[in-house]
């Protein structure tokens, strides 16, 4: 089995003191631990503050977005340098949230998957259907669609390693699970839509996370799945003793 990967995206929450009481929880929890790698998603705000919180440690700090720019006139956006310059190792690319109230379209996230790996930023690279995609059966086919455009002209070279979220939209911030059945038969179809793309090898160094919903109450049965490879938490990462709960859970099956 892969070492699974259990990521915290903090979305716009918490103060400058709350990020930091969070990430100094965390890095205190984690001291000397390398079961399951782990990544924490804070505001760009609090970035470089909880960067320097967890220079000593192996936990990951990464961007909740970037712009696909390299640098100038390009007002309020933030460049992948930039991320790498206060010590990100990691940003998510093409969150649901990001696509539908932003507008984000799979060419964009091609470009801004472009400009991470030109920066050695190590991609989320999030896909996941609505509710009335997955009611009129076309979950496999929007999946497919978001990783043909957000992929478009990556070389196997480019994408070996790459983490992929799958975050089914009606389950982000729900309480509405997909069931582990459910959630494992889309990253098996992601597995294999990599492999057709790609080749095996390929395939198999991908990590696949999912995403939407996950706690501390039903974690370990959907990481025990084959096809999954970790989890990339919302609410229950605010929290620090879930968010240590999942991890520990993670660990059991890396
Ligand atoms: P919740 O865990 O709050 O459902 O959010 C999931 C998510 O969007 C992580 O990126």
């Amino acid at each position: 089995m892969k070492k699974q990967f259990i990521a915290g995206n903090w979305k716009m929450n918490l103060t400058l003191e709350e990020a930091r009481g969070l990430a100094r929880k965390l890095c205190d929890g984690l001291a000397g631990f390398d079961a399951v790698d782990v990544g924490v998603f804070p505001s760009f705000v609090y970035l470089k503050d909880v960067c320097d919180i967890f220079s000593d440690s192996n936990v990951f700090v990464g961007a909740q977005n970037m712009s696909m720019e390299q640098c100038g006139a390009f007002t309020g956006e933030v460049s992948g340098a930039m991320l790498r310059d206060i010590g990100c190792t990691h940003v998510i690319i093409g969150h649901s949230e990001r696509r539908t109230i932003y507008q984000e379209t799979n060419s964009m996230i091609n470009s801004k998957l472009k400009a991470s790996l030109l920066n050695n930023l190590n991609p989320i690279l999030c896909v996941g259907e609505r509710q009335e995609e997955r009611d009129a059966d076309k979950t496999r086919e929007v999946v497919e669609d978001q990783l043909s455009g957000g992929l478009l002209n990556l070389t196997s070279e480019e994408v070996k390693g790459l983490t992929i979220a799958y975050e089914p939209v009606w389950a982000i911030g729900t309480g509405k699970t997909a069931t582990p059945e459910q959630a494992n038969e889309v990253h098996a179809f992601i597995r294999n839509t990599m492999r057709s793309k790609y080749d095996d090898d390929t395939a198999q160094s991908i990590r696949i996370q999912y995403g939407g919903s996950v706690n501390a109450g039903n974690a370990k049965e959907l990481l025990g799945q084959p096809e999954i490879d970790g989890a990339l938490v919302g609410g229950a990462s605010l929290d620090p003793n879930s968010f240590l709960d999942i991890v520990s859970d993670a660990a059991s099956f890396s």
